[in-house]
C-alpha cells in the first residue's frame, strides 16, 4: 500500500519522546509537513519540512500558539496525532499522592482537551486526528490505576468525538498500545522484565516503530472508513 502525504501537514505533540519521534520520521518519510512540539524542544532533531516548538499541553495558550504558529507555516492541519503523556509511577492507588493524581490528569486528559479545542477549528476538511491512549485505556491496569482513568478519558472523548466532527469529515481515533520499549518505560522505576505477561502471544514488547506504522495506516487517506475506534496493538494480551 502507497501512503503518499505530500503536501499534507501532521502536527504531533510529545514529539522528542519514543513513539512521537518514531512517528515523526514516518509521516516525514511518507512526504508529510511536520509541526513537531514536546516540553522539551531541544529533544526533537531538526529536520526540512519541520517546525519545531516548545509546548506545554497542559497550557491553553502553550497550545493555541502550537496550532497558530503550524497553521501560519504551513497552512491548515490534515492529521493530529495527540501523543504527549506521562505514565505517573508504578503502584498502587493508595499510595498515589494527590498532587501525581491532578498532574496525570492535566497531562494525559485535560491536555488533549486543549488539544482538541485548538486544533478542530484549524483543520481542513477531511481531516483525521489520532489520540494515543493505551490498553489501560480498554481494560484495567494494576498499580497503574490513575493513568489509566486518564487513559480511558481518552477513549471517551475519541468515541464521543467522532460525532461532533462529522461535519468537517473529520475522522478520530485513538490508538491503544500495551508496553512499548521507550523511555516511559524507564518512569516506572521497575525492572521491565516483570511488567512482561505470558498473555503476551508475541513474547515480547511493542516498538516505537510498529506503533507508529499502525499510526500512519490508521491517519491515511486509505483508512477512510473508520471512525470512533480504538486500535489494539498488544501482542494479543486482550485476545484471551
Ligand atoms: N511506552 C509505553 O509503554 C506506552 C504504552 C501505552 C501508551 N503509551 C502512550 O504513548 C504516548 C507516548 O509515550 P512514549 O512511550 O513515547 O513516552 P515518552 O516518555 O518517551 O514520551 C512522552 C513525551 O511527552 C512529553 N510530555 C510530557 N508532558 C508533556 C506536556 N505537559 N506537554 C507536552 N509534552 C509533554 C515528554 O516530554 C515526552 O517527550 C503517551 O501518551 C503514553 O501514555 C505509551
Amino acid at each position: 500500500m502507497q501512503i503518499d502525504l505530500t503536501g499534507q501537514t501532521v502536527l504531533i505533540t510529545g514529539a522528542a519522546g519514543g513513539l512521537g519521534r518514531a512517528m515523526a520520521q514516518t509521516f516525514h518519510a511518507h512526504g508529510a509537513n511536520l509541526v513537531l512540539s514536546d516540553l522539551d524542544v531541544d529533544a526533537i532533531p531538526a529536520q526540512e519540512r519541520a517546525l519545531a516548538l516548545r509546548c506545554d499541553v497542559t497550557d491553553a495558550g502553550s497550545v493555541a500558539g502550537l496550532v497558530a504558529a503550524g497553521t501560519e507555516r504551513f497552512g491548515p492541519l490534515d492529521i493530529c496525532v495527540n501523543n504527549a503523556g506521562i505514565s505517573g509511577p508504578w503502584g498502587r492507588l493508595m499510595d498515589l499522592s494527590a498532587e501525581v493524581w491532578h498532574r496525570l490528569l492535566a497531562v494525559n486528559l485535560t491536555g488533549l482537551f486543549h488539544c482538541l479545542q485548538a486544533e478542530i477549528p484549524a483543520m481542513r476538511d477531511g481531516g483525521r486526528i489520532l489520540n494515543v491512549a493505551s490498553l489501560a485505556g480498554v481494560s484495567g491496569a494494576p498499580n497503574l490505576a490513575a493513568y489509566a482513568a486518564t487513559k480511558h478519558g481518552v477513549v471517551g472523548l475519541t468515541r464521543s468525538l467522532a460525532h461532533e466532527v462529522r461535519r468537517q469529515r473529520i475522522r478520530i481515533n485513538a490508538l491503544c498500545p500495551s508496553f512499548t520499549e521507550t523511555p516511559m518505560l524507564d518512569a516506572f522505576g521497575e525492572d521491565t522484565s516483570r511488567l512482561q505477561t505470558p498473555l503476551n502471544a508475541l513474547g515480547r514488547f511493542g516498538t516505537a516503530q510498529e506503533m507508529a506504522e499502525a499510526a500512519l495506516w490508521i491517519t491515511s487517506p486509505a483508512n477512510s472508513y473508520m471512525t470512533g475506534q480504538t486500535v489494539t496493538l498488544d501482542g494479543g494480551i486482550s485476545a484471551v
